[in-house]
């Protein structure tokens, strides 16, 4: 059985790791792996395929950045192509860039199975590219692996039950397999230059880069904090804030790290602020409190006792929010037993 997997953004490298290891060990499993090319500065692509041992992609499209339609039309032909030519009897996707959906929609085109890692997810927002990607791509695909029991839920409430499969989060499975070595690993995953007591901040989502209030108020909000932050900057975020903002003097800029780096600098944290799905929920895993730049989440099982904390950008809700004490509730298992990786390798070759 022949699987052609799609990815071309961070998060995608760390969820299809995840899938790969397990997927090219079972007997009788080809895995074709194609890069869009969404991704490409060496710290937001190539780190996670050397630290992950992902294999070298059979397929990079280089496609690299654009406007939503001309980047999503060059994927769009390019993997058709490839589809075309490997044939495959599986596209695989993941999540809701729009690698994810130019990978769907050019399999479906051509009548190719199409199963989706990370399907069920809403916002209901429709201002957010990626809410638009994950509909689009859970109507047209066949197999549809959700995270979450919300998930199931959605997808039941939109028609699409009998597709749908309970699997697990997989960016969970990732997190229990790495997160022991990266607490043996002493300072080996320490990023130079960080404080000893720090939160940890992330920042990219259109939504609040492209919306000048929405960054403002994130600033404003980040320069109220008592403490040092930490913030590993998206490329996106750093072309913005260029020449356009003034820094706050407690805010610790760094280039994008490794994704072990990642869970170190979490595991060190005191909270977290972001408005990344990723990282919400590696918070959470990790026994982090999350303050999400958000105006929701679709993360919604992390929404509880103080564990995470939806402030959108304001700053009189998320500096309350990043002083709170920390949670004393424990947390809930509603991610999967870590094992979504293996439940959706065996489904996808009909074990
Ligand atoms: C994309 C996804 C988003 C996901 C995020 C993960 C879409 C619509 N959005 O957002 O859902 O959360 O990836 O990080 O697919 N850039 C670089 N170098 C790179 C990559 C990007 O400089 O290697 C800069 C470019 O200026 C580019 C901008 O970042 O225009 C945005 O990149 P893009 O891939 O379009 O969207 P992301 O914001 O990364
Ligand atoms: N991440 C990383 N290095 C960084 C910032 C994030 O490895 O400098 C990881 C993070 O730990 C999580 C994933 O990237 O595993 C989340 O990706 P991102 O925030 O870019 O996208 P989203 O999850 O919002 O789609």
């Amino acid at each position: 059985m022949k699987v052609l997997t799609v990815v071309g953004a961070r998060p995608q490298f760390i969820k299809a790791a995840a899938v790969s290891r397990v997927l090219r060990s079972m007997p009788g499993v080809q895995e074709i792996l194609l890069h869009t090319g969404q991704h490409y500065d060496e710290n937001m692509s190539a780190v996670f395929f050397e630290e992950l041992s992902i294999p070298e992609p059979d397929h990079h499209l280089g496609v690299g950045s654009g406007s939503h339609a001309v980047q999503t039309g060059h994927m769009l032909a390019g993997i058709e192509k490839v589809l075309m030519q490997e044939k495959p009897d599986w596209t695989l996707v993941y999540g809701d860039t729009n690698s994810t959906l130019a990978g769907a929609l050019a399999a479906v085109k051509l009548h190719i199975p199409v199963a989706h890692v990370e399907a069920g997810l809403r916002s209901f927002n429709k201002a957010m590219p990626e809410e638009i990607n994950r509909i689009v791509t859970d109507r047209v695909a066949d197999l549809l692996f959700a995270p979450t029991r919300t998930a199931t839920g959605h997808l039941k409430n939109e028609g699409l039950e009998s597709a749908t499969r309970f699997t697990g989060d997989v960016m969970y499975d990732s997190v229990l397999f790495y997160r022991d070595q990266v607490l043996k690993g002493g300072d080996k995953y320490a990023t130079a230059g960080i404080p000893g007591e720090y939160f940890l901040a992330t920042v990219h989502r259109a939504e609040n880069t492209d919306v000048r209030d929405n960054l403002a108020g994130i600033l404003e909000a980040f320069g109220a904090i008592r403490g040092k932050i930490v913030l590993p900057i998206h490329p996106r975020t750093r072309k913005i804030l260029a020449g356009n903002f003034t820094v706050p003097s407690n805010l610790v800029i760094i280039d994008p790290v490794g994704y072990l780096e990642m869970l170190w600098l979490t595991l060190h944290s005191v909270k977290v602020l972001t408005d990344s799905g990723g990282l919400q929920k590696e918070a959470y895993f990790l026994g982090k409190p999350c303050i999400t730049l958000r105006t929701e989440t679709e993360w919604v099982e992390t929404v509880h006792d103080g564990w995470n904390t939806v402030t959108a950008t304001d700053p009189a809700r998320i500096v309350p929010a990043a002083e709170a004490p920390l949670p004393a509730t424990p947390r809930k298992d509603e991610f999967g037993d870590g094992k979504a990786a293996r439940i959706i390798s065996e489904l996808l070759s009909g074990m």
